[in-house]
């Protein structure tokens, strides 16, 4: 690559430390999808991949659950007489908010824990009563995972790791067969037993509970995923291709905040910090 080339989509250069140095020595143009924020503090293209992966740990979840694949036998669903499955959401944003509509459709018995009160409040109001909320303090994970037959790890900590909420003793709590799939693994993971797998080879076992902990979930389903994506990102090329990253970048600051680097500068101050370079506010 070459000077005033512009590299727009998933960067991660605060974990891809030779990636943002070639950017920088190259003057290459590196727009973040991870960086592009709106003025209240979402990240549009980071939410497609996050409704994806939500939307698909109950599938996987529940795949796991039937004793064929290693689970417990259990159907999320139950039967008219016999108990439908506990699913428990640790965590009620975009992740969990996908997981949870997943997991009523299926017809299972869903607790949703966080620690934002807004989230709580809006899905007990949407779901009217099909769902429980719980505020998330360890007292109350170790009670809901104990109970769990799939647990689904969803937490956010906004440039941090992801908080260890699941103690490996709480796993030895819960029946054999039951299912972790812990979403946040990207992040760290937020069950402290969990270790980044593939597809190739999804889980492994902790103390009898399986552990489905895929780094790139979407990557299965990557029809649903790309043109998700690209419905989010189409905006911005269009914008990057019209007006060229100067202009796009000075008419809208969401698009300016996913500008990592510019003309051999680190111009994100969190980028800069991670990779101990001097941070170059952008100019255009
Ligand atoms: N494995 C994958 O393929 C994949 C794909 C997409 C996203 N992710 C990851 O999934 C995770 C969740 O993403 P998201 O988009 O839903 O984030 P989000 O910010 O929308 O939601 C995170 C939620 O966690 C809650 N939270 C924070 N601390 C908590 C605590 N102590 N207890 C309970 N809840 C707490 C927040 O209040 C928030 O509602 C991230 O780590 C993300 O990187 C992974």
């Amino acid at each position: 690559m070459r000077e005033g080339q512009i590299l727009f989509t998933y960067l991660h250069l605060a974990a891809a430390q030779e990636l943002g140095a070639e950017l920088v020595k190259r003057k290459v143009s590196g727009v973040a999808y991870e960086t592009i924020e709106t003025d209240d503090r979402r990240l549009p293209l980071l939410t497609p991949m996050s409704a994806v992966a939500g939307r698909m740990s109950v599938q996987a979840g529940a795949s796991f659950l039937e004793k064929e694949r290693g689970g417990k036998g259990i159907l999320l669903g139950g039967v008219p007489g016999v108990r439908r499955g506990r699913v428990c959401i640790i965590g009620g944003g975009v992740v969990g908010a996908n997981a949870a509509r997943m997991a009523i459709g299926l017809g299972a018995r869903v607790t949703v824990l966080d620690i934002n009160q807004d989230v709580l409040t809006y899905l007990d109001d949407i779901y009217e009563g099909r769902i429980h909320t719980l505020y998330s303090d360890p007292f109350t994970v170790e009670a809901a995972v104990a109970k769990a037959d799939l647990v689904i790890g969803a937490v956010l900590v906004a440039g941090a790791r992801a908080p260890r909420l699941v103690t490996e003793a709480m796993i030895r709590n819960m029946e054999p067969g039951s299912v972790i799939v812990d979403v946040a693994v990207d992040q760290g993971g937020c069950v402290e037993t969990c270790r980044p797998t593939t597809h190739e080879d999804p889980t492994y076992l902790v103390h009898g509970v399986i552990h489905y902990c895929v780094a790139n979930m979407p990557g299965a389903v990557p029809r649903t995923s790309t043109f998700a994506l690209a419905n989010a990102t189409m905006p911005y090329v269009k914008a990057l291709a019209q007006k060229g990253l100067e202009k796009a970048a000075a008419d809208d600051p969401v698009m300016a905040r996913g500008v990592n680097t510019y003309r051999g500068g680190v111009t994100h101050p969190a980028v800069a910090e991670a990779l101990g370079q001097p941070y170059t506010p952008l100019s255009v």
